[in-house]
């Protein structure tokens, strides 16, 4: 049982400023973990997916929960999406809690010899690019793509990043951003 986390209550809420809750059937949960808030949209009706490069815990019987990276969205999925959600996973320091929680050998030594920030930067940059290119080839024309972050971290997008994707701003604050197709 994967445990309720009260930032998915917002996004369940902006759903519902968007007036979208009744009109999508396919979700995508980009970086999803375990899969806690994919089984929330399940459990409302929807043909909800979830990805998650960390996914060797994923219940393998779960085919909606997809152990792959971000920047294979538009390669693997071969369907389209209504809706995407982000759900922390676009600050930066989401991103730098990632690498010290993983610890992981290789990109802690490219870390140390490029200095942290500019690390953590361009690759929040890459991955969010990565996000971007996703929702503009695997979402339904009009569809949506939700970013949140909590405590005190921002997303980390800009405008012109946006445009340059092809998408459209609805909302574009520090943790809430909104783009659509
Ligand atoms: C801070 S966690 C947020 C988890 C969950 N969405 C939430 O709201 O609590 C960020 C997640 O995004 C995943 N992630 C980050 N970059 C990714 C990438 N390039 N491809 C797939 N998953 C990625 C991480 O492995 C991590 O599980």
């Amino acid at each position: 049982m994967v445990k309720h986390m009260p930032h998915y209550d917002r996004i369940f809420e902006i759903m519902a400023e968007l007036g979208i809750e009744k009109s999508v059937r396919k979700i995508l949960d980009i970086g999803c973990s375990k899969g806690g808030f994919v089984e929330e949209l399940r459990a409302r009706g929807y043909d909800a997916h979830g990805l998650e490069a960390a996914g060797r815990h994923l219940d393998p019987a779960k085919d909606y929960l997809h152990n792959k990276y971000i920047w294979e969205i538009p390669t693997y999925f071969t369907d389209n999406f209504d809706l995407m959600v982000a759900s922390r996973v676009m600050s930066k320091e989401s991103v730098e809690a990632l690498f010290r929680f993983e610890m992981d050998k290789e990109k802690l030594g490219l870390m140390e010899s490029l200095g942290i920030e500019t690390f953590v930067e361009s690759t929040t940059r890459t991955n969010n690019q990565n996000i971007l290119e996703g929702a503009n080839a695997r979402l339904n024309l009009g569809g949506y793509l939700i970013a949140i972050e909590t405590d005190n971290d921002a997303i980390y997008i800009t405008p012109t990043q946006v445009q340059e994707a092809g998408l459209q701003v609805v909302r574009l604050q520090p943790q809430e951003m909104v783009l659509r197709k």
